[in-house]
């Protein structure tokens, strides 16, 4: 890993480490970091650039971690600071950067500060957004904003006082009007760079500033607000004044060597509100997640691809492809059922599937594809863990296990992410498949009888497996894509999107009878066994001039 090189986020494979959910060091059945540290050894071999962790801090667990209690220690069921330097640098020693996950729109309601606001302690109210009710005794929320899990995003405190929370009860909104929440934000970000952290996911980074007076939304589905379906105008998303905190963490990333960097986790309407994220002074990266709301049809792929490109271009900017991550439907089941012509409402569409029975068997054939075309794009590309096992969402969790606060929230109508969260199998044994040091552990999140063979063990020595050919792509992506500059489409026949990049091209079927592929080129790598001269339907290839 060469220190100097401040460009490599560009064209980095970043994996998604959810850290309760990838390995088990010490047998209780929930991940940690002696877990991760046993297989960064994996994560080398896999051939990723960095690893992104999801919440590891002090946490009781409204949301999985989402609701901090402490931004600078680690949960104790997870492990000590100790322990996650010694992470840090042994991920460093095997060429892989460590990004963290910042929630700056929110604490949880164990933080000290909040206890101090519920406690009514002089100030402590003012890093939160309390407010008196409506209506003549106070008993109505003070606006109509709905929280993203369900329900009103208000909670009432015994003296009377509502306070906001746009997620679970636990989480707290902050108010980023008060310094004091900024300062003490920039000095939490130092705190992990100091320890060598190079760079930090933010979560909800359109999320921190709100409209001014809190003002009802004027959108009458607010009920129905989820996260990946932000809508534009409303007050407590993407408004104007965000972009001054970043223009401050900005400069705290630039006192580092190299630079340290942001990913913006932002669902806003368009690709252009996005890219005011990227600006030169602001953030460096953000997720574009139309790619993941993308379904099985090429031209809606190249549509998504073209406009993704486009709008990161105009801040100058990477390009970044997520096919999954921990909110949303595996990629695998994504793909297993019919596909709409237009970007999937992934929330929404959880419960429309439900009546149609999944093919993994086809949901598979696409997913592996469709890795392939992303790693394939100019840009930065995340991995979620578990895409490189193709493993499926699980849906069939028997509901007294769910853990989402989305469950409880939605009043039992949205059984919300658990089942992309299910801990992954390593060994081809039984339940719980070398995912902790103790085989008589119960998993936080059941997993299902028949994920042996979609195991690591099993999949290691099998040529054809997903696991793979994921560390075959990578390999190739560095030889072939990483530094093949700007994309050109090619003319295809239609169900068929194709793209050169230098002397490399991707082909992608989602169509239902097999193309030709150019005969002046030969392939290198293909999705699925056999490829030559043909393209099946539902597989990629990528292919170098002769
Ligand atoms: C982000 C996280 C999600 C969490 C929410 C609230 O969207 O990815 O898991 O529930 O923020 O923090």
């Amino acid at each position: 890993m060469a220190p100097a090189d401040s460009s490599w986020w560009q064209t980095a494979v970043v994996y998604q480490v959810y850290i309760r959910s990838f390995a088990d060091g010490n047998g209780d059945g929930v991940g940690d970091v002696a877990g991760l540290r046993s297989r960064l050894p994996y994560l080398a071999q896999l051939g990723v650039d960095a690893i992104w962790i999801n919440p590891w801090y002090p946490s009781p667990m409204a949301d999985a971690g989402y609701d901090v209690a402490d931004y600078r220690e680690i949960e104790p069921a997870y492990g000590t600071l100790a322990e996650a330097q010694a992470l840090i640098a042994e991920a460093h020693e095997l060429g892989i950067r460590v990004l963290l996950d910042i929630v700056p729109n929110h604490t949880s309601d164990q933080h000290a500060w909040f206890q101090a606001a519920a406690a009514d302690e002089p100030g402590a109210r003012e890093r939160y957004h309390f407010r008196s009710g409506r209506g003549p005794d106070g008993s109505l929320p003070p606006n109509n904003w709905q929280s993203v899990f369900g329900g009103p995003a208000w909670t009432q405190l015994a003296d009377g006082q509502w306070y906001l929370h746009l997620f679970a009860p636990g989480q707290p909104d902050l108010n980023w009007d008060n310094p004091e929440v900024r300062t003490e934000f920039e000095d939490i970000l130092a705190f992990w760079f100091d320890r060598g952290v190079d760079g930090f996911r933010i979560d909800v980074a359109h999320g921190m500033v709100k409209g001014d007076g809190l003002p009802d939304t004027a959108d009458p589905d607010d009920a129905a607000q989820s996260l990946v379906q932000s809508r534009e105008g409303h007050p407590a998303w993407d408004q104007d004044g965000v972009h001054e905190i970043y223009r401050g963490w900005r400069t705290v990333a630039q006192r580092y060597e190299p630079e340290r960097i942001f990913i913006a986790e932002a669902w806003v309407p368009s690709n252009e509100r996005l890219a005011r994220y990227l600006r030169s002074d602001e953030l460096h990266t953000a997720f574009q997640f139309d790619f993941l709301r993308a379904p099985w049809r090429a031209e809606v792929l190249r549509t998504v691809v073209d406009d993704a490109i486009s709008a990161a271009a105009t801040v100058g900017a990477p390009p970044t492809w997520v096919l999954s991550n921990h909110d949303v439907t595996r990629t695998v089941t994504r793909f297993s059922r019919s596909q709409p012509g237009h970007l999937i409402e992934t929330d929404w569409e959880r419960g429309r599937w439900a009546d149609e029975d999944p093919d993994h068997v086809i949901g598979r054939r696409r997913a592996r594809a469709a890795a392939l075309v992303q790693l394939a794009l100019p840009g930065t590309a995340y991995v979620y863990q578990g895409e490189e096992l193709a493993l499926e969402e699980v849906e069939d969790l028997p509901d007294e296990v769910r853990q989402d606060p989305t469950w409880v929230q939605s009043g039992f109508t949205d059984v919300g992410r658990d089942g992309c969260r299910i801990p992954l199998p390593w060994r081809a044994t039984d339940i719980p498949y070398g995912f902790t040091a103790d085989s008589a552990a119960v998993t936080w999140l059941p997993q299902p009888g028949h994920w042996a063979e979609h195991s690591v063990e099993a999949q290691d020595g099998d040529a054809e497996s997903t696991l793979n050919l994921y560390r075959r792509a990578l390999g190739l992506r560095a030889q072939l894509w990483r530094d093949a500059g700007d994309l050109k489409w090619l003319s295809t026949p239609s169900g068929v999107v194709a793209f050169e990049r230098g002397a490399a091209q991707c082909w992608v079927n989602t169509g239902d009878s097999e193309v030709p592929l150019p005969e002046s080129a030969s392939v290198m790598l293909a999705s699925a066994p056999g490829v030559l001269s043909a393209l099946p339907p539902d597989t990629a290839v990528w292919l170098r001039s002769r």
